[in-house]
Formats: C-alpha cells, structure tokens, sequence
C-alpha cells in the first residue's frame, strides 16, 4: 500500500537543482524543474554515485561517476553505461512540504 511520507519544506528544493533527503528509511532525491518536483531514487542503477552528486540540466540527471543520464520524470535511462531505469516516486505539495509516496 502507499503510504506519503512528509520530505522536506517546499522551499527547500532548490530550482533547477537536486537535493538529497532520507524518506521512509530511503534516500531520495528531489529536482526542482520548472516550478515542479520531482522523486527519485537518489542511488544510480549503474554504480555506487549519488545523483544529488550530479549534474541537473532540464529534466535531465547526469551522474557524477560515469555521466550516465536518467529523465527524472519517469526514471528512464537515457545513454549508455545505464542499462536500468531508476525508481521514481510521486509526488504531492500539501502546506508547504513535500510529500512522497513509497
Ligand atoms: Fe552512474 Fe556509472 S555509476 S553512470
């Protein structure tokens, strides 16, 4: 079943950037794009990287380690070396936080 967990203040997600935070005992990351969030996993599916480690343009997360790119609204890979999408998670903005549902 899924359950929202409360993330962080709204205006604590950076625009056109990513932050990390600890959710329901995972770690998440959260980008601010266009006034929207978005949640994903925080951990690339290639290797041992923190996306918060990496570099936003768009919607697009390239990972610090080996620049594989995942589209952060859907969690596809984009290039090579990624072979697998990354887990995305919902999101809801309710009195000023975010909320994501795991
Ligand atoms: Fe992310 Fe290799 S660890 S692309």
């Amino acid at each position: 079943s899924t359950e929202w967990i409360k993330a962080i203040a709204r205006d604590e997600v950076p625009e056109e950037d990513v932050i990390a935070v600890q959710a329901g005992g995972r770690e998440i990351a959260l980008y601010g794009v266009d006034g929207e969030v978005y949640a994903t996993a925080n951990l690339c599916t290639h290797g041992n990287a923190r996306l918060c480690d990496g570099f936003l343009e768009g919607h697009e997360i390239e990972c610090p380690l080996h620049q594989g790119r995942f589209d952060v609204r859907d969690g596809r890979a984009l290039c090579s070396p990624l072979r697998e999408n990354l887990a995305t998670y919902p999101v809801r903005i309710e009195d000023g936080m975010v909320f994501v549902a795991l």
